[in-house]
């Protein structure tokens, strides 16, 4: 039955709902009910929000090998279950639930919604049970919603590995969201930092403190003769057991975007291999912020898109070739 003509109709957001897994075209952009916080509850009101590897993985149902069952029954079997995509926000606390305390409207935050996602949207609610944190003030909305992505997964994995001072520390795809924020960690543990990037991305490395750089496209760094205590693979581009010759006694190697086989790679002697998904603390994300706001780990945002652009960004994430984090804005930002 149509709606009385008198009947105010329900306020609703502009949201980006990923159809079908598929090309970026399966993304549309949709009127969603406006979402209203839980007792346990935080309505953020979204000003940038990242376009992750994650999210094009996701939507294009593009897993690392030996992942695409799991996938799809953790993420939907014909398209994703939670339609609106989007791991992680910055923006300004729209409305509290009654349970919660700590976070009032107007505070300026950043998120991490994590698989629960739906941050490409004017509104998400997160759980304040999620990592929540204030978003320092020197950084834009757009830079502070560059950071979370990269710099969770790059924090957990040398937590992992229990990077030490004087480690030297290996980074493949040092250009890239994990790689810029573990190329900066890392350095600021004191570990002496090998970048492999592009030769195009060689002095962005240098800038982000690696102290000598491979350009991969010249050099395979597992024929140069040299060893390190830690091997961080942030694209999927090596295996453990052909590492295991450039590895110290004790090296680890961190399969942070290998296909199921590397995840599952047993130690071989006193050399591990460390993968999975990394976790997402509070605590970490409050220590990147952190960092971030005493200008020590800078925020490295390759581009930002208008909220309308979205299979655009996605197209772009999806070339593999981005420095740093993409973001998409909010409606009429
Ligand atoms: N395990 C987890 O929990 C977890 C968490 C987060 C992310 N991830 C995974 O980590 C991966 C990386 O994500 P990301 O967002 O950082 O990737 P990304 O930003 O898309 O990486 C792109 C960068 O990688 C560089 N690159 C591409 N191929 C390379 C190669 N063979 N050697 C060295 N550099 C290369 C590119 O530089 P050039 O253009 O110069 O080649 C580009 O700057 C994704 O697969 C993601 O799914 C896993």
């Amino acid at each position: 039955m149509p709606p009385h003509p008198s009947t105010p109709s329900p306020p609703s957001m502009r949201a980006w709902a990923c159809t079908a897994y598929g090309g970026p075209g399966v993304l549309q952009l949709r009127d969603l009910p406006h979402p209203a916080p839980g007792p346990g509850g935080v309505l953020v009101r979204m000003h940038a929000a990242s376009v992750s590897s994650a999210d094009m993985r996701i939507r294009a149902h593009k897993l690392p090998r030996g992942f695409g069952l799991l996938g799809r029954l953790a993420l939907g079997l014909t398209r994703p279950r939670r339609p609106v995509l989007g791991t992680d926000v910055a923006g300004v606390v729209e409305a509290v639930g009654r349970r919660v305390t700590g976070w009032a409207p107007g505070d300026a935050v950043v998120g991490v919604a994590g698989m629960a996602m739906g941050c490409h949207a004017e509104f998400c609610v997160l759980p304040a049970t999620r990592p929540l944190v204030r978003k320092p003030g020197r950084l834009s909305f757009a830079e502070a919603a560059s950071l979370p992505f990269g710099g969770m997964a790059a924090l957990d994995f040398l937590n992992r590995a229990q990077v030490q001072a004087g480690e030297s520390v290996l980074v493949l795809g040092a250009s890239g969201a994990v790689g810029s924020a573990m190329v900066q960690l890392a350095a600021l543990r004191g570990a002496r930092v090998t970048a492999v990037c592009s030769g195009a991305n060689a002095a962005l490395a240098g800038w982000l403190g690696a102290q000598a750089v491979i350009d991969y496209t010249q050099q395979d760094f597992t024929r140069t003769g040299e060893r390190w205590d830690v091997i961080a693979d942030t694209v999927g581009a090596s295996r453990f057991d052909a590492c295991l010759p450039c590895l110290h006694e004790h090296g680890r190697y961190l399969c942070i975007a290998g296909s199921l086989t590397q995840v599952l790679a047993r130690p071989r002697g006193t050399r591990r291999s460390i993968g999975g998904p990394a976790a997402e603390r509070p605590h970490d994300l409050q220590a990147l912020m952190d960092l971030a706001e005493s200008g020590v780990l800078r925020p490295v945002l390759d581009c930002a898109y208008p909220f309308g652009d979205l299979p655009a960004a996605h197209a772009y994430v999806e070339t593999g070739r981005k420095r740093g984090a993409v973001v998409l804005l909010a409606p009429g930002a």
